[in-house]
């Protein structure tokens, strides 16, 4: 069966291909290499033993698109992760954001509507929460209104796929609400790449670490929390990408209870910057330096998921713990900058 991956070559798209091709998926994916490289196939193709069919198709060439299903008619399922996902550039350039996010996801619900039955699933997040008023959050926790383009597209998205099944019986949906994705494949073939200085906590410890960078800023340490650090739930990119495989069983296979679900997928535990900072440095065996500073514009205090409707409904749980999570992290980490 023909899934098309958009976004297959970067951080979370990579993995789950590695999935879908582990249990028996013609992968096609679509990248435009715009933040991620080609050589992320060939890790993909050691990992398992076959290279993926790949397209460098711009999303936001419709025709491109369009001629695209016309050559992949068989396509069944597409997981769709090509996106722009920096907050902070988002509302530098909102333009780009509404067209990278909104633009693209358009173009391909247009061409899966055509189809007599089609799966899609949606890369969301758990910002469409933004702060939320309960821990653990459920996924009918109230949406919030955005901090940043970026979060609204998220929103948007969301609404826009909706809006579309509820007119299109044909087409079944998930939004898989994604909480903090962290960690490389086992394998250390293939992990996160982040380009400039990652904006992201993970991956600038693990450069903190091995020497890229000089200093963690802890930003804020007067949360209230039980450390003063913000909280955080922390899931493993191999757990976050089984996520999507079983979410595509469960539309191919028609379990869906209706065509539009929307699944948290998180393990369920907060954890603190400190508490992070703390795995890296029991699983690396180095301190890391740190300071704080003041919080960052737009930061939450605390995001953990409720991951009961992913558990039993959907059938999927987090098997990895944190400092398993951050061992491949650390692993990939080393690898890289040899
Ligand atoms: C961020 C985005 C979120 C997006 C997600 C995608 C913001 C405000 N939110 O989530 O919309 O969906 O990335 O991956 O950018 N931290 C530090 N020092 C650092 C980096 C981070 O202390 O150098 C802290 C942050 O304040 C936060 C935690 O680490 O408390 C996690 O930060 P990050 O990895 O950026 O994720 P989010 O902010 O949760």
């Amino acid at each position: 069966m023909k899934i098309l991956v958009t976004g297959g070559l970067g951080f979370i798209g990579s993995h789950t291909v590695v999935e879908l091709q582990n249990e028996g998926f013609e992968v096609v994916v679509i990248d435009d290499c715009s933040n991620s490289s080609k050589d992320v196939l060939k890790g993909i193709t050691k990992i398992t033993g076959k290279a993926p069919l790949f397209e460098n198709i711009d999303l936001k060439e419709k025709d491109k698109v369009e001629d695209f299903f016309k050559r992949h008619q068989d396509i069944q399922g597409v997981i769709h992760f090509a996106a722009s996902k920096a907050v902070g550039e988002s509302v530098e350039k909102p333009l780009l954001y509404y067209e990278n996010n909104l633009g693209t996801l358009v173009y391909i619900l247009k061409e899966l509507v055509k189809k007599n039955k089609a799966s899609f699933i949606f890369s969301s997040s758990c910002t469409v929460y933004g702060q939320a008023d309960e821990m653990p959050i459920t996924e009918s926790a109230p949406i919030k209104p955005a901090e940043s383009p970026y979060g609204n597209t998220k929103q948007i998205g969301e609404e826009i796929i909706f809006d579309t099944c509820k007119v299109t019986p044909s087409l079944n949906a998930i939004a898989l609400r994604y909480f903090n994705p962290m960690g490389a494949h086992p394998s250390n073939e293939i992990g996160e790449l982040p380009t400039g200085v990652p904006q992201n906590l993970v991956p600038f410890i693990t450069q903190t670490g091995i020497g890229l960078r000089e200093q963690l800023s802890v930003f804020g340490d007067d949360y209230p929390t039980p450390d003063g650090t913000a909280v955080r739930d922390y899931i493993y990119v191999v757990d976050l990408a089984k996520a999507h495989v079983i979410a595509l069983k469960r539309l191919l296979e028609n379990r869906n209870v209706t065509n539009y679900e929307v699944f948290n997928v998180g393990t369920g535990k907060g954890s603190s910057v400190l508490e992070v900072i703390q795995s890296f440095e029991r699983v690396s065996g180095k301190k890391l330096n740190y300071k704080f500073v003041a919080r960052r514009a737009g930061d939450i205090t605390s995001a953990y998921a409720n991951t009961t409707k992913a558990n039993d409904d959907l059938g999927w749980k987090s098997e990895y713990t944190l400092d398993e999570a951050m061992k491949s992290a650390w692993n990939w980490e080393q690898k890289i900058r040899k």
